[in-house]
């Protein structure tokens, strides 16, 4: 398949905007497949209630297809036919945070394909806020079924190089645009309970939720590694975000991880193997390796996550054989968006830590 890539930028009208999105929404019709950006990461696209278009999506993906799919919507009066019933808390969260980077879990309508919820009687929906992912969606029919747009167990694309390169002759179009900010995937609420549950964090932190809600719980798989639990959002259980190389999170007091890592780096070198660190800025200076990322400060979350899938694939392209990150669970106070970025970076590690 020849996948054309549509490229939209400042210098483009809003008419010929228009017309781009118009193309890309009339393939989604048709039962074909779009990337497109979104402000949380590149999401694959098809038609969320043509089952056949999310057979293609898992197909491109190589996705197991018991893992569902998340429907993005551009208006709150499209909730109301792909879901059963739309909870008071569910309500409260849209009016607070849609359009953006949370997703909630609620029972699933009739119509909306077993394929495209992999086989659950939920169904996840999103809004994002990401203006052109709108327009798409409004162009599209206004039910775009969207996993991230990268090859199973690949990390997230927050740049459309990534996109193509995972998916350039599996699907019909990407859209390659700016505006990919946050990072990493939205945060997953499960509405379905009278307690709502985080299935996954994200940019919309707990407290954020709670300041809406009141009481909100986190499924235990999140912060408990060894809980014998399986996780509620199935897509957690897979081991995403995997480097080719050995990815282990050092923590400790900043001059011990230093010197840790520096010793680690050059018994590698003497190996012969190149090694990669992620560290925060105020100690990147002192590091000594083959590929040194800057993670910005220790007390901004925001950096790190915006880069980080991005760190893990430039590792892989520059052969790197080992890679230390500095812990940034201490570092960010308010254990906000920093645990998304923990809970991301610890699943790329395998959960390999190292205590220094
Ligand atoms: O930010 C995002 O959410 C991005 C952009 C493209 O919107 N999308 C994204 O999709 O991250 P994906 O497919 O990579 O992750 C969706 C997650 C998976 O872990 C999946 O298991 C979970 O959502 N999920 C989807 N439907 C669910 C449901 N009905 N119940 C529980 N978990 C669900
Ligand atoms: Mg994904």
């Amino acid at each position: 398949m020849k996948t054309k890539i549509v490229t939209i930028g400042k210098a483009d009208s809003q008419e010929r905007i228009e017309e781009k999105l118009a193309d890309a929404g009339d393939i989604i019709r048709q039962g074909g497949l779009v990337a497109f950006p979104t402000e949380t990461v590149y999401g694959l696209g098809g038609d969320a209630l043509n089952p056949e278009s999310s057979r293609k999506i898992y197909a491109a993906k190589g996705r197991p297809s018991d893992n569902p799919l998340i429907i993005h919507i551009a208006d709150m009066a499209y909730l109301n036919r792909i879901v059963r019933e739309i909870p008071d808390q569910a309500r409260k969260l849209a009016d607070a945070f849609w359009p953006g980077p949370l997703t909630m879990i609620f029972r699933k309508a009739e119509i909306v394909p077993h394929q495209t919820t992999g086989g659950l009687d939920t169904v996840a929906v999103r809004m994002p806020s990401h203006p052109l992912a709108r327009l798409f969606i409004q162009k599209a029919g206004g039910y775009v079924a969207a996993p991230s747009a990268n090859l199973s167990g690949k990390p997230s694309p927050t740049l459309a190089k990534y996109v193509v390169q995972d998916m350039d002759g599996r699907i019909d179009m990407i859209i390659d645009a700016e505006g990919v900010e946050i990072g990493l995937e939205s945060t997953i609420v499960d509405v379905t309970s009278d307690v709502p549950v985080i299935l996954r964090p994200g940019y919309i932190t707990q407290q954020m939720l709670s300041r809406v809600v009141g009481e909100i719980d986190m499924d235990v798989t999140i912060y408990d590694d060894s809980s014998t639990q399986a996780p509620k959002a199935p897509g957690m259980k897979y081991r995403h975000y995997a480097p080719k190389g050995e990815l282990v999170v050092v923590v400790g007091q900043p001059q011990k991880v230093v010197r840790y890592i520096n010793e680690q780096a050059a018994m590698h070198e003497t190996e012969g193997k190149r090694t990669g660190i992620i560290g925060t800025q105020e100690m990147l200076a002192e590091y000594h390796a083959f590929s040194i990322k800057n993670a910005g400060s220790r007390n901004d979350a925001n950096t790190v996550a915006r880069q980080l899938y991005t760190f893990l694939r430039e590792f892989d392209d520059e052969n790197v054989s080992y890679i230390y990150a500095e812990s940034f669970a201490e570092t960010f106070a308010d254990k906000g968006f920093g645990q998304a970025v923990m809970n991301r970076l610890l699943k790329a590690a395998g959960y390999k830590v190292v205590h220094v």
